[in-house]
């Protein structure tokens, strides 16, 4: 995006944040900043200007017709490069199996690592670019990608460099995650499997991922696996993001925390231990209600964790298994509808704090001069609370990134 482009005739121009917030906590996440009857100048691609009134001269002018300007959703928790798909396993649900009956009869994610096995490199990449390119279209403008479909070194390795090449050829803002701990390698012990990732694979994959993770929760890794594998990631300084909670109380929250994990994310399932753990800590709960939505299971505690001045991100987790979906306004409305979040706090989660929790709250989820201009225009007659609430209903006019 090169030149100065000129948005004009904004309704409302909302999401406005200072430079330096880097994310919003507690009440704070009950606050949406707006200009009425607004312009934005985007310069060389970044928010370069915006008020009221008199308007600067620019190269290009786009009329937004009395609609609202966003920024872009940030979505900080993905698994879109996967091969094929899984709806096999769709119909085993429906007639009454859970996802973790699904996963010991040699399903799930392993299903998933033997497709990928099976499809080439450049499959894996055009099956994946569709899926970002669609999450684009549903107005996401920064995306966090895990591996964790591979499972061994050489297939791991593929899904990242996949992840690498979309970053090469997308205008979004994405961020990898090296997920070697996302299930046990089939015909691997689990002490055997946690090793291998400790000493073959992350030595591997330096360079190739911005992020560790590892799903610890009941049935895949405990809390002292998964503080073996941040060990030996803080040896190549990798930021972990976990997987906890989502199918029991896993302690995956607290190791997380003990790590100084960016963000610990599903928290389906948590108690007031977990709400202590997470207080006067860098680590951004981040909860993925489409999961909750796909899975029949709970919801996470949104409300309390905000009333315990705690910020709170919310991301779609796009996976074949638990929520095939990358839609963020629809995580938006589960968080309205499901958890009760007012749209403001729905918005703020969807927006600042998932860029937080993917650490380019920098450079993407607000409109803040200097940062990319990664923005939504929507049709005229759109406000806030209509975005959740006419859930179904095209808002989106043009995303600009
Ligand atoms: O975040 N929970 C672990 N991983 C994914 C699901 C992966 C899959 O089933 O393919 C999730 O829900
Ligand atoms: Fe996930």
């Amino acid at each position: 995006m090169k030149g100065r482009i000129l948005i004009r005739n904004i309704g409302e121009l909302a999401g406005i944040v200072p430079a330096g917030v880097l994310c919003k906590c507690g009440e704070e996440m009950s606050r949406v900043e707006a200009l009425k009857n607004a312009w934005l100048l985007i310069k060389d691609g970044r928010i370069a200007e915006f008020g009221c009134g008199a308007e600067p001269c620019a190269d290009e002018v786009i009329d937004a017709d009395g609609g609202m300007v966003l920024p872009a959703f940030c979505d900080s928790h993905t698994h879109i490069v996967y091969a094929g798909s899984r709806e096999g396993e769709f119909l085993d649900k429906i007639n009454g199996l859970s996802y973790e009956e699904i996963a010991a009869r040699g399903g799930g994610i392993l299903n998933s690592a033997d497709l990928l096995h099976n499809t080439s490199e450049d499959q894996l990449y055009r099956q994946s670019k569709a899926r970002l390119d669609e999450m684009i279209a549903f107005g996401s403008g920064a995306i966090e990608i895990k591996s964790g479909y591979g499972l061994s070194t050489e297939d791991e390795l593929k899904m990242l460099r996949v992840i690498r090449r979309l970053k090469e050829n997308s205008p979004a803002l994405i961020k990898a995650t090296f997920l070697g701990a996302h299930a046990v390698a089939r015909g691997m012990t689990k002490e055997a499997y946690v090793d291998k990732i400790c000493s073959e694979m992350l030595p591997a994959i330096d360079g190739l991922a911005d992020f560790v993770d590892v799903f610890c929760d009941e049935g895949f890794f405990t809390p002292e696996d998964t503080a073996r594998i941040l060990e030996a990631a803080s040896k190549y300084g990798i930021r972990p993001k976990i997987h906890a909670n989502e199918l029991a109380v896993s302690g995956g929250v607290q190791v997380g925390v003990k790590y100084k994990a960016l963000s610990v994310d599903h928290l389906e399932r948590t108690t007031d231990a977990e709400i202590e753990a997470l207080k006067g800590t860098g680590t951004m709960p981040t909860m993925l209600p489409g999961s909750s939505f796909f899975l029949g299971l709970p919801y996470g505690r949104a409300k309390e964790f905000i009333a315990a001045g705690l910020p709170l991100a919310l991301a779609s987790d796009y996976n074949p298994g638990s929520s095939p979906n990358g839609d963020m306004r629809f995580v938006m409305a589960l968080a309205c509808i499901r958890m009760r979040l007012t749209p403001a706090q729905a918005f703020n989660a969807c927006t600042l704090n998932s860029a937080c929790a993917m650490g380019v709250s920098d450079q993407a989820g607000s409109i803040t001069v200097g940062k990319r201009a990664n923005l939504i225009l929507t049709h005229p007659g759109w406000n806030l609370t209509k975005i959740p609430y006419l859930y179904r209903t095209p808002f989106i006019r043009q995303v600009i990134l």
